[in-house]
């Protein structure tokens, strides 16, 4: 009897649903890649040291990943009893949806934002409800929308702070009066804390209801190593413990690489630093461009709005010499490119080949 899928895959998941990398034609140049808001920085020393020394591949890691979240716990100055890990943010984020969905919850987001926060709780059997931020180039939030949008189904209030795309950091008041308002979760998703400035952690230790969460795939540079993390409530760690797979599927390299990272702090901070600055000299040269406005980041990237009909052309042009840069499918980011820090030669070559690009005919540009 041949094997259908109705007979066995779970009703939610859609195969056209699927996270997928944009791999396109860079014309043989070596690909620099400014789509994926990674980090242009290498390993810090102690971690190199690390994984250069590490022979125990044969070891399962510690059971509980005491280790490491012991050293995420310090770094964010909380419990480490509080602190959920997992193989990127992404993992720590469905062990949250694996803990707290039904068929039919709802979760409430913010579009434009991380688009995993859509499939991965589609893919719980949630309800996804949007409250969409405003137009450019405020982005801001709806809270009395979100407060509006809260029922008895809803589970969880997913805030993405700074956003993804976006780039903005919300006020503080508005993710309060949020907070204040609900007895559902609220998460804050500071994936790009380093580079805003800012910190929400004590939000987690103020409030029974929210949820922080990290991850060292961004300033610590770690995105390979796939080492996520949050702060959750102290009264429903039973059930998110209960939750989280075995070792929080945090491999036994890639917990001694974020610990031995995590001790190379200045190091880090002074990347994270190294960003920063890079980004605002981006957003600058961006600015002097005719028609080109840079949005003001808290994050490693920067969102674009540039005088095409739609951007798509420009980030295939831009991809043709070996430029990655990413284009979003929403009705208010068509005619934005997303631009990941990189190192100040790789921007300076953007700059150039975009200069030129928008120079030509939009017929020239595909
Ligand atoms: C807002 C946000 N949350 C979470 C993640 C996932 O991070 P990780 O690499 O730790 O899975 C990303 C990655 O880009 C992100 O932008």
């Amino acid at each position: 009897m041949p094997l259908s899928p109705e007979r066995v895959i779970r009703r939610h998941i859609e195969p056209s649903d699927a996270y997928e990398r944009y791999e396109p034609d860079t014309g043989g140049h070596e690909p620099v890649r400014l789509d994926w808001n990674e980090s242009p920085f290498g390993l810090s020393p102690r971690a190199q040291a690390t994984l250069r020394a590490f022979e125990t591949g044969n070891r399962y890691p510690s059971i509980d990943q005491a280790p490491l979240r012991t050293a995420l716990g310090d770094y964010l100055g909380v419990d480490p009893d509080r602190v959920i890990a997992g193989a990127g943010l992404d993992d720590v984020i469905n062990t949250l949806a694996t803990t707290i969905i039904e068929q039919g919850d709802e979760v409430i987001i913010h579009e434009p934002t991380f688009g995993v926060y859509r499939s991965l709780f589609n893919l719980h059997g949630a309800t996804v409800v949007n409250v969409p931020l405003g137009p450019t180039p405020d982005f801001s939030l709806s809270v009395d929308g979100i407060l509006g949008a809260i029922n008895e189904r809803t589970k969880l209030v997913l805030l993405c702070n700074p956003n993804n795309p976006t780039g903005n950091l919300f006020p503080r008041d508005d993710l309060i009066k949020i907070i204040e308002a609900t007895s559902c979760l609220v998460a804050i998703d500071e994936a790009y804390a380093e580079f805003s400035g800012t910190s929400h952690t004590d939000l987690a230790l103020a409030y029974d209801n929210v949820i922080t969460l990290r991850t060292m795939s961004k300033f610590a540079g770690l995105a390979g190593f796939r080492v996520g993390y949050g702060v959750f409530p102290e009264a429903l760690m039973p059930w998110f413990r209960r939750a989280a797979p075995a070792f929080f599927n945090v491999s036994a390299p890639a917990a001694e690489v974020a610990i031995a990272s995590l001790a190379d702090l200045d190091h880090l901070h002074a990347n994270a630093e190294r960003i920063i600055v890079e980004r605002e000299r981006l957003s600058a040269l961006l600015n002097e461009i005719p028609g080109v406005l840079a949005f003001p980041s808290a994050t490693n990237f920067v969102l674009v709005s540039l005088p095409v009909e739609d951007a798509l052309t420009v980030v295939t042009s831009l991809a043709r010499h070996g430029l990655l840069v990413r284009h979003f499918n929403h009705p208010h980011l068509v005619q934005c490119i997303r631009i990941s820090i990189g190192l100040p030669e790789h921007h300076d070559r953007l700059l150039d080949v975009l200069r030129r690009v928008l120079e030509s005919t939009p017929e020239d540009q595909t």
